[in-house]
């Protein structure tokens, strides 16, 4: 029987599919396996289910052996997945794509909401006991009717928050490689025009540290920031300076430079929402994800072409 080593916890309706295939042996660790552990666990394994906290790569798969047919990795970011040194060793890798897009703009639609109406704000000063009354100038937010949301990357989940914001009364500008029609902007543009910037694009060399001090700079005194794709695509520090600095007025982060480290200086600011990578934390969604990844490894150890491939 095919060994498929699955480095975390995975719903069950995803093992029993992977058990039609094959042996499932789940990590039993309650936490991201070190590098060498997890080389030591996907020994002689067929297939590995990988989370993007593991690093997916040619020395993985030279510890699994040469019957590693396939990794399938439970994320759409593939950030973590060496894909040429797999594709290299004959390895097939697959993402979750589709399945996380509503979740993961409901998310960063909430982090938005929570950060210009000080929703994080209002509850800590609540559950401090701290004595308030209703008055006309208290905890004042912004307003979304009539802004500008500037979504950096307008793919499946870009596309998703553009939606929401538009039930909200936002006007949209875009951003990214693909122009899809009204709305592209320039990244410059879209920073000077935004009050809100949302980013949706992959964790890439290119989007490392996109948003850094100078694009912090660029943005819109009074505007906001939201991260929900990689935590790197943002300088963390240069953050801090400009919150610090007043250039703009919060920002709203599902992910981290570091994780599961979050930058201390931003920890203590109240204008700062912070969510521990949620994004697609539903059951449905999570399920979804799990079952997707499954269906890939089943299909490549059965012969068969994967349903989402990640080509090299
Ligand atoms: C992904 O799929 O890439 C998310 O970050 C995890 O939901």
């Amino acid at each position: 029987m095919a060994k498929i080593a699955v480095t975390r916890w995975i719903p069950d309706d995803a093992v029993k599919l992977l058990a039609e295939a094959g042996d499932v042996m789940v990590s039993p660790a309650d936490r991201p396996l070190a590098p060498d552990e997890l080389r030591e666990f996907v020994s002689g394994a067929s297939a590995v289910v990988g989370m993007l906290h593991d690093r997916l790569d040619g020395a993985l798969a030279d510890a699994a052996g040469p019957g590693l047919k396939v990794v399938a990795n439970v994320a759409v970011g593939y950030d973590n997945v060496d894909v040429p040194a797999l594709a290299e060793r004959g390895i097939v890798v697959t993402n979750t794509p589709g399945v996380l897009a509503d979740a993961t703009a409901d998310l960063a639609f909430g982090l938005l909401l929570a950060v210009t109406r000080r929703i994080g704000e209002g509850e800590r000063l609540l559950r401090s006991r701290t004595p308030w009354s209703f008055h006309l100038g208290f905890l004042l937010g912004s307003g979304l009717q009539g802004k500008t949301l500037g979504i950096v990357g307008l793919g499946q989940i870009g596309r998703a928050m553009a939606k929401r914001a538009e039930a909200f009364g936002m006007e949209i500008v875009y951003s990214g490689r693909t122009n899809r029609g009204a709305g592209h902007v320039s990244f410059e543009e879209l920073l000077a025009r935004s009050d809100v910037v949302s980013l949706h694009c992959p964790l890439t060399p290119e989007t490392r540290h996109l948003i850094d001090a100078a694009a912090l700079r660029a943005m819109k005194p009074g505007a906001y920031l939201v991260n929900t794709t990689r935590g790197p695509v943002v300088d963390e520090a240069a953050l801090a300076d400009a919150l610090e600095a007043g250039e703009i007025a919060g920002a709203a982060l599902d992910v981290f430079e570091k994780e599961p480290e979050v930058e201390p200086r931003l920890l203590g600011r109240e204008d700062v929402v912070l969510s521990p990578h949620l994004g697609s934390a539903t059951v449905e969604t999570r399920t979804a994800m799990a079952v997707l990844a499954a269906r890939n490894v089943v299909e490549v150890l059965d012969g068969r072409a994967p349903l989402t491939e990640v080509k090299p």
